[in-house]
């Protein structure tokens, strides 16, 4: 069995985003990453997008090449990449919450991950961000 591609990407949105427009974009993506076999979440927080993907490799490459142009945000950097046997998101063409949606415990820890990843201060061990999307994916 081929492994799945994990990919998270963190960026800065280019405008406010309101709610309708979000609805727009996760609309659009949802379909597109249906066709692709593409799962994930995204997350926005305060003008930061964080956005998870996984599934086929050159698919979900394919998919980040047509993100990272669009110009709804810029400064789109990759933090995380890896192969695994199992997807996290395997229910969700693209699931997503604005940060203070999740309890405050993970909201506070997803706002310092951010935090710490905008500043490149830091650097995170594979481990841990596979189990904060664990934690994650709880609350869906
Ligand atoms: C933060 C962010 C996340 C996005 N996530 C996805 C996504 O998961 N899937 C998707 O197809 N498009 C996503 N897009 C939109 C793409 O950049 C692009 O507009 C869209 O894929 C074009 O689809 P089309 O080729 O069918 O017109 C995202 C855009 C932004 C700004």
């Amino acid at each position: 069995m081929s492994k799945i591609y994990q990919l998270l990407y963190l960026s800065q949105s280019s405008e406010t985003f309101s709610m309708f427009r979000l609805d727009e974009l996760l609309q659009k993506s949802r379909l597109n990453n249906k066709a692709l076999n593409i799962t994930g979440l995204l997350i926005y927080n305060a003008g930061f997008f964080l956005q998870f993907l996984e599934g086929d490799k050159s698919n979900v490459q394919m998919l980040y090449k047509k993100i990272q142009n669009d110009s709804r945000h810029g400064k789109v950097k990759i933090l995380y990449e890896q192969k695994e046997d199992k997807r996290i998101f395997n229910e969700w063409d693209m699931a997503y919450k604005n940060v203070y949606d999740f309890n405050p415990q993970l909201s506070s820890l997803i706002t310092n991950f951010i935090f710490a990843k905008s500043k490149k201060t830091t650097l995170t061990k594979k481990e841990d961000i596979k189990e904060l999307f664990k934690a994650i994916i709880k609350e869906f």
